[in-house]
């Protein structure tokens, strides 16, 4: 733009989340599947993330045993020398405290991403409902999209993919959720999965159904 004393100035136009989303065809936000060890949150946000992926839908999945081994690495060389160097605990383990923090980090990088106009997935057990709210007021009015994988311990138990649960009935582990450490269910969720019962391809498609519903993804898609 040239002003009257002929100088050349950039106009400073910031881009905006509508923007982006109009670039991408759809909305941004943010799907959070929440529920115990073994439930099968990792298995039904990787469907949901190929499924919406194939529609072209722009996603981003965040796992807790993935993101645990990065930006809240529970041991790490890099989260020792920040644990040395400023005196506190840069790494995050299982207890409330930790939890917490894994959320609160969680949601904020969740946020960035819902603002660039991604529909993240996130697949976090996260145990505690005051966390869980903590995100979704974080967030504007509807991009949370709170999805409670329920599936009984019992089922869990049996499946126990990492060997957890059976390490903590014998006392080797101390804190595990739903054995020695609660699990608060969801009191409003935006939907609810019967994990114990139905297919996870199945449980997936329900998923995208409630996203159309709630026109986070075109009907088309
Ligand atoms: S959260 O409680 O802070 O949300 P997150 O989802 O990041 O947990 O990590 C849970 C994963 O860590 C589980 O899937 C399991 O593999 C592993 N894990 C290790 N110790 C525990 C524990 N005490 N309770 C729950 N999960 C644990």
């Amino acid at each position: 733009m040239v002003n009257e004393s002929g100088g050349v100035h950039w106009h400073e136009q910031s881009i905006l989340r509508k923007d982006r989303e109009r670039l991408n065809g759809h909305r941004g936000g943010v799907v959070w599947f929440t529920g115990l060890s073994g439930s099968g949150k990792s298995t039904i946000a990787n469907l949901v993330d190929h499924k919406l992926h194939a529609m072209q839908v722009h996603t981003f999945l965040l796992d807790g045993d993935n993101v645990r081994h990065g930006l809240n690495a529970t041991t790490s060389r890099l989260a020792q020398q920040y644990n040395d160097a400023f005196g506190e605990r840069f790494g995050l383990g299982f207890s409330e405290e930790d939890r917490q923090e894994n959320i609160r980090r969680i949601g904020e990088v969740a946020a960035l991403f819902a603002e660039a106009g991604l529909l993240v997935l996130t697949a976090f057990v996260s145990p505690y409902r005051r966390d869980r709210d903590a995100v979704r007021s974080r967030l504007e009015e509807g991009d949370f999209v709170e999805v409670f994988v329920d599936a009984p311990l019992e089922i869990c138990e049996q499946r126990d993919p990492k060997g957890l649960y059976r390490k903590a009935r014998a006392g080797e582990i101390q804190g595990m959720t739903g054995i020695d450490d609660p699990y608060e269910s969801p009191e409003r969720p935006e939907l609810v999965l019967s994990s114990g019962q139905d297919s996870a391809e199945s449980l997936a498609d329900e998923v995208l159904r409630y996203l159309r519903a709630a026109e986070k993804i075109p009907s088309t898609a």
